[in-house]
């Protein structure tokens, strides 16, 4: 699964281009040359996964509140391009199963960010783990990824055979313990809190280390200098161009 694990993965698609988490973002990080794209997975007041990142619909959409205060239909009323630019007026909030079938389309593989709303961690890992086994083709590149370590360990029992990655901004104290219990395949870390030695640490450990979120091409070039495999970006195309062959 990891062994086609790109240089350069597409941050909420193609953030810098297109409005994060919309089925738009996706065909502009296939459009770029990514490989593989990044998206963020929440639940609806009805329980349907959709890609959204915020817990509210504020900034991403035209709607207000809380993304569990509404349910899909609701939410599929709202337009989720025009606050970045008024010609994705159409994008509305992609379901999950919407998603899949674009990535799998695309013929990218998939970092799927469990994202819950606060409190809803184990039902938002249920439902996009059952999401996934129904309809992402097996023999697409995979990683399941989350910041909170109660889906990880609902991805760790009801979906082993899917990589997981182990989202840390402030690591604590027992990061490594708990990478080992959730089973981590990856360590997907904040760029910016990165040297050399944090590097090297979190790789002593034997997992790759994914850096989120890298659109400066000098600094991805000094993350990978220090072994970091690859880096979540909301440019692909303009990274991929700027470090040359071989780079996405
Ligand atoms: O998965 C990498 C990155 O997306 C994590 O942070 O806040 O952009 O979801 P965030
Ligand atoms: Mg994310």
């Amino acid at each position: 699964m990891l062994s086609t694990l790109p240089r350069l993965i597409g941050h909420r698609g193609a953030k810098e281009s297109a409005p994060e988490n919309t089925l738009a973002s996706l065909r502009e990080a296939a459009r770029q040359g990514a490989r593989w794209v990044e998206v963020d997975v929440m639940l609806t007041r009805d329980h349907q996964p959709v890609l959204i990142h915020d817990d509210t619909l504020n900034r991403t959409t035209s709607g207000f509140g809380p993304v569990p205060d509404l349910t899909l239909a609701e939410l599929k009323r709202l337009d989720a391009g025009s606050w970045f630019d008024p010609r994705f007026a159409s994008e509305t909030v992609p379901t999950l199963e919407e998603a899949l079938a674009l990535i799998a389309d695309l013929g990218l593989g998939l970092n799927l960010e469990i994202k819950p709303y606060p409190g809803q961690d184990v039902p938002t890992a249920e439902i996009a783990i059952a999401t996934l086994k129904r309809l992402w083709p097996p023999d697409r590149p995979l990683l399941l990824s989350s910041f909170e370590v109660p889906c990880l360990e609902v991805a760790r029992d009801l979906a082993p055979d899917i990589p997981r990655g182990y989202l840390l901004w402030e690591p604590p104290a027992d990061w490594a313990a708990i990478a080992d219990r959730v089973g981590a395949a990856t360590l997907n870390v904040h760029q910016d809190r990165q040297t050399a030695e944090s590097v090297a640490a979190y790789r002593a450990t034997g997992r790759p280390v994914l850096a989120y979120t890298v659109n400066d091409p000098q600094r991805a070039q000094t993350l990978f200098g220090w072994g970091v495999a690859a880096v979540f970006t909301d440019a692909p195309g303009r990274l991929a161009a700027s470090l040359g062959n071989g780079a996405a």
